[in-house]
């Protein structure tokens, strides 16, 4: 078992990104993962050591002859809670130690691994954030079923908490997985240069262009002229047209921290956008 203790950077500058990234995920279900964490980029990542993943079923740290994970709210209602112990057992004996009475969080500060909660209350995991996130070496990934996770583990043993959308899945697990893509992407020579490049025009705040491939002529549908006149400039040119018109038309909360040049502006008010002044 690896227990690599320093797991920081978070101030780091933009782009300089650690070269590999070590997952802990404290699930009840690690059979969901196969699948998704062995195939394709992340299965890729894994195998050249850029990315470690190892799932660690809930289950085994908790105590007693049944290891029973969860139990009824206090106050009524309805549903399962799962209990604080089989979680805090897990953290202590995957980092090898004891959490101290004032919590966890002062450990983060020492350079220990942030322990991520996968929650719908979480800070919306977006671009940026996966960016802060994708600073540190380690990081630790608690999925929470049923109704939710005893209070205690989100105060004393949590030190983010990250929901991946506003909707509510059956469990954490989904959105972990969502979170170890996102990240292990922004691993450096984790995708080849093509791949990066389409990643740069993520980064830039705006929705990519549209793609075509051969045919040109399919059903009578055409691949735009601009696109197969071979002249560069001018394909450039109409993809960054696209890209700001599709992203003035579906997404324009993003333009405003998107970043435009004075040609792209020009543009943008030709479609009608109106930029707020401060
Ligand atoms: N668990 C249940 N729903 C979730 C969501 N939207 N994001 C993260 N974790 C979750």
């Amino acid at each position: 078992m690896t227990n690599k203790i320093s797991s920081s950077n978070p101030n780091s500058a933009k782009n300089e990104y650690p070269p590999t990234i070590h997952f802990d995920i404290l699930t009840l279900f690690p059979e969901m993962f196969a699948g998704v964490f062995d195939a394709t980029i992340i299965g890729r990542a894994r195998q050249a050591g850029q990315v470690e993943i190892v799932l660690r079923n809930i289950r085994d740290y908790a105590p007693g002859k049944h290891r029973v994970t969860d139990d009824t709210p206090y106050g009524g209602g309805g549903g399962m809670i799962m209990k604080p112990e089989p979680i805090f057992n897990a953290v202590e004996a995957i980092l090898g130690i004891t959490v101290p009475d004032e919590g966890y969080r002062p450990l983060l500060e020492q350079g220990y691994p942030p322990i991520i909660l996968l929650t719908p209350q979480g800070r919306l995991l977006k671009q940026a954030v996966a960016r802060e996130l994708a600073a540190y070496t380690r990081l630790i990934l608690i999925c929470g079923r049923y109704e939710g996770v005893d209070e205690r583990v989100r105060e004393h043993l949590v030190t983010h908490e990250i929901s991946i959308g506003d909707y509510v899945l059956s469990g954490g697990e989904i959105a972990a997985m969502v979170v170890v893509d996102v990240l292990t992407r922004l691993i450096p020579g984790v995708l080849g240069d093509a791949e990066a490049t389409t990643k740069d025009s993520h980064s830039a705040g705006l929705l990519e262009h549209p793609h075509y491939t051969r045919p040109a002529e399919y059903r009578n549908y055409s691949v735009p002229d601009i696109l197969v006149s071979g002249h560069h400039a001018k394909v450039r040119e109409w993809q960054r047209r696209q890209s700001l018109a599709r992203t003035l038309a579906r997404r324009p909360d993003l333009l405003p921290s998107a970043e435009l040049s004075e040609t792209d502006r020009k543009y943008l008010t030709s479609l009608g956008y109106e930029a707020a002044t401060e």
